[in-house]
């Protein structure tokens, strides 16, 4: 009985944990990056994706929040913070998600209704580097 225990409060210890560290990252961990600088600001007010198809939908969707310092979204370039999303969230798949479902004050497909996986995918890798 007595290992049982030791077992059971092992089991709860991790699932504890488990949860602290899910939490963390839900509430702090996208947002404890440092901030862009301003060269990182400049570029993304400037920037756009090479190909023109989707700096087409860049300019009419992504842009009037990705690019805008202090909107609340990842700035376009601003490495750091893409990173630390994609980590959290489990990788570019899971970017996509968040994109086609909505993410907090991120709105549902980012304001673009038409766009394929592809294309969100491409505009994604865009602002995560800055240079697709
Ligand atoms: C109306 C503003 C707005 C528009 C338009 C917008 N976004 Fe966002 N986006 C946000 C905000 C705000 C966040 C940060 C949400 C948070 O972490 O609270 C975000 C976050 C994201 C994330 C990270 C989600 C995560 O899981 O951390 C991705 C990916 C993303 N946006 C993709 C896009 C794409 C692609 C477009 C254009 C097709 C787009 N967004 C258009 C506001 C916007």
């Amino acid at each position: 009985m007595k290992t049982n225990r030791k077992w059971l409060a092992a089991i709860v210890l991790a699932v504890a944990g488990v949860a602290a560290y899910s939490a963390v990252g839900l509430f702090g961990g996208a947002g404890a990056v440092a901030p862009p600088t301003s060269v990182q600001i400049a570029f993304a007010d400037d920037a756009s994706p090479a190909d023109a198809a989707l700096a087409e939908i860049y300019d009419r969707a992504c842009r009037a929040c990705h690019s805008v310092d202090g909107s609340g979204a990842p700035l376009t370039g601003h490495m750091a913070d893409w990173q630390a999303r994609e980590t959290l969230r489990g990788g570019m798949q899971a970017l996509l998600r968040s994109t086609r479902q909505g993410y907090r004050d991120m709105p549902a497909m980012g304001l673009c209704n038409d766009c394929s996986d592809d294309e969100f995918l491409g505009l994604i890798a865009f602002m995560k580097t800055g240079g697709a």
